[in-house]
């Protein structure tokens, strides 16, 4: 039987026209992971960062753990080197020009800022390790960042919750949701966000959440044997190399 369609513009004509409802209708689905969206774009652009000047502290964890003073590890330094990781990571320049929410310059800012307040504990000259981090300095970016964006965003550096150590990086309940669903089943693409409106503490809010996998250098601290303590005092958590291990949240108030 013949549709309706069919019926009033002929074969050909509903022909195309199911073809272009199909091309539509495969566009609209296309649209959230192609980044159309301002937000899902600068979500991942500011990830990318934060992750690229945390890069520049596990690069330099060496020469951060040495007793010394005058080590270039400034806040101009670690400020350049960050960018020129995320020119590596995105294939782009970091564009302060196009920045429409502001959080670029929020985030670059936020790594001087704790770089500055580092300086004398990191060119101290009494002290070896210092338990300066890459993950205590994404906490310490972390809260900068959320007061240079005035409360406009927030990033946090989470875990699986088996893999949580600091009880304050505990995932909620949106980003366990996230992590134990998606990221950790069999099939999810890895290194693939994923991103949707959702209240965060009862704020409606754009979340973004990033996952993140234990490579060679982690496993010092969060390898196996699980309880064995790492250089830090902390127990490891038995990671596997290229297990999930953890994930950056960020989000953006409406
Ligand atoms: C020198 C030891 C050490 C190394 C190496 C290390 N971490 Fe950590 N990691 C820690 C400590 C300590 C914390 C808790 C930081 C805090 O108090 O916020 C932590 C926290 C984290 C967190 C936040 C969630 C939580 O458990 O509190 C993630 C995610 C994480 N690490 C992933 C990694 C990854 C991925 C690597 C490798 C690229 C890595 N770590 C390398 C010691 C280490």
């Amino acid at each position: 039987m013949k549709s309706m369609l069919q019926h009033i513009l002929g074969r050909k004509t509903a022909l195309i026209c199911s073809t272009m409802a199909l091309f539509f209708a495969t566009v609209i689905a296309v649209v959230p992971t192609a980044y159309a969206d301002d937000k899902a774009a600068s979500a991942d652009e500011i990830t990318v960062l934060f992750r690229a000047a945390r890069t520049v502290i596990s690069k330099n964890q060496g020469l951060i753990n040495e007793q010394g003073t005058g080590k270039i590890l400034t806040a101009d330094y670690v400020v350049g080197e960050a960018k020129s990781n995320f020119k590596k990571s995105s294939g782009h320049d970091l564009d302060l020009a196009n920045d429409p929410l502001g959080a670029k310059a929020a985030m670059l800012s936020a790594v001087a800022k704790v770089m500055d307040n580092a300086q004398p504990l990191i060119n101290d000259p009494d002290k070896g390790f210092k338990g300066f981090l890459p993950a205590i300095f994404a906490r310490l970016v972390a809260t900068s960042f959320g007061k240079e964006t005035g409360g406009k965003m927030k990033i946090k550096l989470t875990a699986p919750k088996k893999y949580v150590r600091n009880r304050g990086n505990r995932p909620d309940s949106w980003e366990s949701n996230v992590i134990d669903t998606m990221f950790s089943a069999s099939g999810y693409e890895k290194g693939k966000p994923f991103f949707e409106n959702a209240d965060i503490k009862g704020k409606p809010a754009f979340r973004y959440i990033l996952p993140e996998y234990y490579g060679e250098s982690c496993l010092g601290c969060h390898g196996g044997p699980a309880g064995e303590k790492d250089i830090t005092g902390g127990k490891k958590e038995g990671g596997k190399l290229g297990e999930l291990g953890g994930a950056i949240s960020l989000a953006i108030f409406d």
